[in-house]
């Protein structure tokens, strides 16, 4: 397909000053109407541990979680870039189980290319991952991932060391052959100032408007995750509210039988019906 969003496609969009829309999906339905809406790229985000499955944070998603969600919504969108996060541990152990992983995620789930968390230390794994021919995205700042180091879901980058290291690392993932990066609640200008340094196209989260582009989790900006919305998000929907509604609207029409009306129910021929009842008549 000739309009099919690639990486040389997000790089001239960055060359250009256009600005890069990417959210995420966990399944078909959902990919099928990104596609629709002309997404430029869809995160099978393992933030699915959290707002699909119901765990505190991304981590004990798994490998096996991560190719079931990347094949139905591979099933579903053709035209974005799909990217594929590699899971807590896929990755960290050694590059050989990182280069096993982040080809299951290609061969099995059908994504285009594997998201890693991390700075400087993950450089080598970004290397050995691209020379095997496999897309990376880089992810600093807040990496969800390592969120017990943190402490909790904390801005990253404030202090002047901090911040440097930023710097220091959104260069490095560059130069090991990461295609683009995720910057994940940075100050702003800060995060201005790293998409300026690298060539890359930069992905913001909670980094603000001079990024390269944006990305949200979608059932965030959806409202339809309800245990927390981080301060980042701009609500698009209140499909919670809506799907509340809707189910209670069932649940009345079940009730009071209202629910199957004529419309919904299929027939039966005049003289098959007849010769049942005479079968069965009491
Ligand atoms: O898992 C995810 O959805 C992510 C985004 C927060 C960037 O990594």
């Amino acid at each position: 397909m000739s309009n099919r969003v690639t990486i040389h496609t997000l790089h001239k969009m960055k060359q250009r000053g256009e600005a890069i829309a990417m959210l995420t999906a966990y399944d078909y339905p959902t990919a099928a109407l990104l596609d629709q809406s002309g997404i430029d790229m869809i995160l099978v985000g393992d933030s699915l541990g959290m707002v699909v499955h119901g765990f505190e944070t991304t981590l004990p998603v798994t490998m096996d979680m991560m190719v079931l969600h990347c094949q139905a919504v591979t099933r579903g969108a053709k035209r974005p870039l799909i990217v594929a996060d590699m899971p807590f541990m896929s990755y960290q152990t050694s590059v050989a189980d990182a280069r096993r992983n982040a080809a299951r995620l290609l061969a099995e789930g059908g994504a285009d290319a594997v998201k890693v968390e991390g700075g400087a230390f993950i450089v080598p794994t970004i290397k050995a991952l691209t020379e095997a021919g496999i897309a990376v995205m880089g992810h600093i700042g807040l990496t969800p991932q390592s969120v017990s180091v943190f402490g909790g879901y904390k801005t990253q980058g404030k202090s002047l060391e901090a911040a440097r290291k930023l710097i220091a690392d959104a260069r490095a993932i560059e130069e090991a052959g990461a295609f683009a990066l995720v910057i994940e609640a940075i100050p702003a200008r800060l995060a201005a100032l790293i998409s300026g340094q690298v060539g890359i196209p930069t992905i913001g989260i909670g980094a603000g408007a001079g990024c390269d582009g944006q990305v949200l989790v979608t059932h965030d900006m959806l409202g339809l995750f309800e245990r927390f919305t981080p301060r980042f998000v701009k609500k698009y929907a209140d499909l919670s509210t809506s799907l509340r509604e809707a189910f209670a609207a069932y649940c009345a029409d079940v009730r009071a039988r209202d629910f199957p009306a004529e419309a919904h129910e299929f027939t039966v021929a005049d003289d098959v019906w007849s010769a049942l009842e005479d079968e069965f008549s009491t």
